[in-house]
């Protein structure tokens, strides 16, 4: 073995502060079929990016982003980046604008192409000029990376998944998603032990999803404030869990059978969990 062989990057579990596409830090430096899955919401288009910023989206108030849109290139070689290092389902969220240009570079890259998925909001932004609807879902393409039959747990039903926005009091990223919006997305479509990656982490929900379900995460993002407070909400929310494993198993053994938290208290608690200060 050499002297000074240069150390495998072999990251689970993480958040890398990093862009995705770097050569020695990002997907570029892993192996083929790396992961399971890969769930994420890049950056827009440019000609989404430009829509938005200059306010034109059709009467809705929408929140300015902070980050670049991404060039076709970018979004190509993302594409073939997450085919070739992903052996089961991709998914991408992406404007309605962006869909086509997802789907093809998927295709182009050698993945199935299988449905768009959409996520509606109970509570979306409506059209305050009154002049048309509100646009009413955000899409979500729905590719297979893998060799063979594609396979999820959501038995015949429909890629709809309808769940209300984060509350702004709770919300860490301007284009965070709900936490039970990925937990569901995680557990139709993962098993558990499942390596996902998230080549764009925003606020770290991929993550999150997929630590309280019993998966394992991989996240970029380049943002250094982004990165450093979703590392420390996944930290501060995996002891959370423990804890409460531990309160539950205790009480349990002490007196019997007793109920867990809902899904939905414990869903605040996590997404209200406030993290450590970072490391
Ligand atoms: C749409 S947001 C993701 C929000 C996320 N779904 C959440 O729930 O918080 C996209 C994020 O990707 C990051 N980003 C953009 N290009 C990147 C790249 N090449 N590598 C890593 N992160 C990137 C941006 O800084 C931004 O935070």
């Amino acid at each position: 073995m050499a002297k000074h062989a240069r150390k495998l990057f072999r990251p689970i579990d993480q958040v890398i502060c990093a862009s995705s596409l770097d050569q020695d830090r990002g997907l570029l430096a892993l192996p083929p079929n790396y992961f399971n899955h890969t769930i994420t919401d890049p950056p827009y288009s440019e000609y989404v990016h430009r829509k938005k910023m200059s306010g034109s989206s059709k009467g809705a108030v929408s929140t300015p982003v902070t980050f670049d849109a991404l060039t076709l290139e970018e979004l190509q070689t993302m594409a073939f980046e997450i085919v070739r290092t992903t052996s089961g389902w991709a998914q991408i969220f992406c404007a309605d604008d962006d869909m086509r240009s997802w789907r093809e570079a998927l295709s182009a890259a050698g993945a199935m192409r299988w449905v768009t998925c959409i996520w509606t909001k109970p509570n979306g932004t409506p059209q305050f000029r009154g002049e048309g609807p509100s646009q009413p879902c955000e899409h979500i393409v729905t590719a297979w990376c893998g060799e063979g039959r594609p396979i999820w747990n959501g038995g015949g039903k429909m890629g709809h998944y309808s769940v209300p926005t984060e509350p702004s009091s709770t919300r860490r990223h301007e284009t965070q998603k709900p936490l039970r919006l990925m937990k569901n997305l995680v557990l139709d479509f993962t098993m558990p032990g499942d390596l996902i990656s998230d080549p764009y982490g925003g606020a770290g929900t991929t993550g999150m999803a997929a630590r309280v379900t019993g998966r394992r995460y991989v996240l970029w993002e380049m943002d250094k404030d982004h990165a450093e407070r979703s590392s420390a909400w996944i930290g501060a929310a995996s002891e959370q869990l423990s804890i409460e494993r531990m309160y539950h198993r205790a009480r349990g053994a002490a007196f019997g059978d007793e109920p867990q938290p809902s899904s939905e208290q414990s869903e605040m608690n996590l997404a209200a969990s406030s993290p450590a200060q970072p490391a």
